[in-house]
């Protein structure tokens, strides 16, 4: 099981890689966008969370013909070998998948809707598909019942459910209870899943019994 932060807010992920809470990051254009950040700062991006420990850097191909993805695909994955390149679940994006693939790259199809996709990725052999669970319920539809199809189509496949769009700390657990394996979600909703009331006034007590022992 692992957490990834969906951010490119730089301090708020040096945070959660100090601390050792999460396995790395996944970006795409808009959270770039979001973060102030384009695709020029991408190079520099995975040269600070690389030094910062990233076990994995997610950068996503863009392009508006299968040749242009594939390029950007390929100055991705030559950055170094933590990248994992993203494309989007369209007709360009599965070709840059099957060519990056067939290259050695590690690969993730991100915006998966259907069981289809999600079929033809786990064929096409890349390491992650990212289905959008927030997204899926927003179009009225079954998120964790589809995503759950998911993870079970591919399943033993080699290709792995790695689940975006994630809101609250219950979205986690809810695919988390069918399976899912690995996560990415805002550093907040990641915060949030640390969080207990409870927890916190646990450890009050413990520390104030810390205390009255000490003045003894
Ligand atoms: C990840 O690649 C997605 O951009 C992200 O998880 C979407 O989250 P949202 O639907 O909450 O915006």
């Amino acid at each position: 099981l692992r957490f990834y932060a969906d951010s490119a807010n730089v301090e708020e992920i040096s945070a959660l890689l100090a601390d050792g809470l999460v396995h790395g990051v996944t970006t795409n254009p808009t959270i770039l966008e979001r973060g102030r950040r384009s695709v020029r700062d991408i190079p520099e991006l995975y040269a600070r969370w690389e030094a910062e420990g990233a076990r994995e850097i997610f950068f996503q191909a863009w392009g508006d013909s299968a040749k242009t993805m594939i390029g950007n695909a390929e100055r991705l994955a030559a950055l170094g070998s933590r990248v994992v390149v993203k494309v989007p679940a369209t007709r360009d994006g599965f070709t840059t998948a099957a060519a990056l693939v067939s290259a050695g790259a590690t690969v993730l199809v991100t915006a998966v809707y259907a069981q289809a996709q999600a079929l033809a990725a786990a064929t096409v052999g890349v390491r992650y598909i990212a289905p959008y669970l927030g997204r899926l319920n927003d179009a009225g539809r079954e998120g964790v019942a589809e995503i759950s199809a998911m993870q079970s189509l591919v399943q033993g496949s080699g290709t792995d459910v790695l689940a975006a769009s994630l809101r609250t700390p219950d979205d986690i657990v809810s695919l988390a209870e069918v399976g899912v394996p690995f996560f990415t979600a805002a550093p907040a909703v990641i915060l949030a899943a640390l969080y207990s009331e409870v927890s916190d006034r646990s450890a009050e007590d413990f520390e104030a019994a810390v205390a009255r022992g000490l003045q003894d």
